[in-house]
């Protein structure tokens, strides 16, 4: 029988010798001298390559000199000590398989690539060092997500990816539609959305959170963790059309039991990248930012500052800083506002609450000074608003009133006012932007780079 093939990572931590060895995976580069063949082998299964050597044992050594970068390979050999540095371990082939030859037009060769240009390959580029240390990480924070909840008791709910009703009245929604786009059904001049699929109108979910408070109003606390889109034409380094959200919900908390949660998220998030995703790690932090793990570490053992919008904005004036957009109370906090405030200001996370009215969403409740709403945004060095919540109106009547001047459809959003009617309480949720914590967590500067295949402004190849 033949042996099973043994992931990368594992054979790594293997103690040398051991025969009888198969690996799978493609070659970073392949070095060849007169005895034998040097072929970097890698999997995606951790940061490190193995050294294949390939001498004598092989055969004819010929058809090796020929491989390709890129090409996929089965290797069975011994692992043995390696005598050359970099490496504790090497594989000494006895067979050399050829599972798929890579042209010789692949575009990765030895030499490092812009991120620019592996984003035009971004089917080719989970190949390549660094996206499979992002992706790797990316996974790590997915699975620690779900057990952060689990541990807590939360409910994971999939609320629907097509709706009806825009969570932050924005009006940054895709439609869905099996009309005829180029000759709708109308009538008196007007589409028919009658005759759509879902007689009326439908789009993709900027958010799922109205949905997920239906259900922590009847299981307490819940979580959703799911694609959001948004047509915002922002070609920013920090915004793309679809994106992933985490997105819990809490009965009976207020904005600060909201803020608590969104803390230990967070911090919890960090400690276990640090454990767990360590090799991955000392990359970025040696090719990518410098400061990264330093930075990391002690967000996990800092506090975050708690602030009221007002006194961000105080303090903002106060700072002297020049900023591209003016700040003053009612005008929102721009990313440069928000990066000057938590890396200058205040030198780590900031939680911001009680934001004026005028520039949240119609769901946020109303505080007493009748100003402000009771809304959270956390803020990180290097990226700005990681977070965005609040506590909900949960006032029937409040709420009835906001929707209207916000000038949304009240018969929308019927079916959301109806849970203020029958048993309302207190609640609170956030949502957390899964590319911006990739992105903090690796350092990487551009959220194109953390997302496997992005979707921005004319851009939806792949
Ligand atoms: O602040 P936002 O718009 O909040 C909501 O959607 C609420 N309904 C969440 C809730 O309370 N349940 O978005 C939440 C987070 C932002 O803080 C940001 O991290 C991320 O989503 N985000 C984006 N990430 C990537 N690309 C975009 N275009 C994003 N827009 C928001
Ligand atoms: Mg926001």
């Amino acid at each position: 029988m033949q042996t099973p093939r043994t992931r990368i990572a594992q054979v790594l931590t293997i103690d040398p010798p051991r025969a009888d060895v198969r690996v799978k995976g493609w070659a970073r580069t392949v070095r060849d001298s007169k005895q034998v063949v040097f072929i970097e082998l890698h999997d995606g299964s951790c940061f490190d390559s193995l050294q294949v050597v390939a001498g004598a044992e092989v055969g004819d050594l010929e058809p090796l000199r020929h491989i390709t970068t890129g090409s996929a390979l089965e290797v069975v050999g011994e692992l043995v000590a390696s005598p050359a540095k970099g490496q504790r371990v090497e594989l000494r082939a006895t067979q050399v398989t050829m599972l798929g030859k890579a042209d010789p037009d692949y575009p990765l060769q030895k030499k490092r690539h812009s991120f620019e240009f592996l984003r035009s390959i971004a089917h080719l580029r989970p190949r390549t060092n660094t996206f499979g240390a992002v992706f790797r990480v990316r996974s790590l924070l997915a699975q620690e997500i779900h057990r952060f909840f689990a541990d807590r008791g939360f409910v994971y709910v999939h609320t629907p990816i097509i709706t009806a009703s825009d969570c932050e009245g924005a009006g940054e929604m895709f439609r869905v539609t099996t009309l005829d786009v180029g000759a709708p059904p109308r009538v008196d001049g007007a589409v028919d959305w009658d005759q759509d699929f879902f007689a009326k109108p439908s789009f993709l979910t900027v958010s799922g959170q109205l949905n997920a408070e239906a259900f922590a109003l009847g299981l307490s606390d819940v979580y959703t963790f799911g694609p959001t889109f948004r047509a915002e034409n922002s070609n920013t380094s920090r915004h793309v059309a679809e994106f992933w959200m985490i997105e819990p919900e809490m009965a009976f908390a207020d904005l600060d039991d909201d803020c608590d949660l969104a803390e230990a998220f967070v911090k919890q998030l960090l400690s276990a990248a640090l454990e767990r995703g360590a090799s991955d790690l000392a990359f970025f932090n040696q090719r990518i930012d410098r400061g990264l793990i330093a930075r990391l570490e002690h967000v996990v053992s800092s506090g975050f500052e708690r602030m009221p919008y007002r006194e961000a904005v105080d303090r903002l004036r106060k700072s002297g800083q020049a900023f591209e957009f003016p700040v003053h109370f009612g005008a929102n906090l721009q990313a440069e506002h928000e990066r000057h405030l938590t890396e200058k200001l205040v030198g780590r996370p900031v939680i911001v609450v009680d934001y004026p009215k005028g520039i949240k969403a119609f769901y946020m409740r109303r505080n007493d000074d009748g100003e402000t709403v009771a809304a959270m945004d956390v803020l990180v060095p290097k990226i700005g608003e990681l977070i965005g919540g609040s506590q909900r109106e949960e006032r029937h009547d409040v709420l009835a009133a906001t929707i209207a001047e916000a000038g949304l459809d009240a018969e929308v959003y019927r079916w959301y006012l109806e849970t203020r009617r029958f048993g309302t309480a207190p609640h609170a949720g956030f949502g957390l932007g899964f590319e911006r914590l990739v992105m903090y967590v690796t350092g990487m500067e551009n959220i194109r780079d953390v997302t496997p295949f992005p979707r921005t402004p004319r851009n939806c190849e792949f």
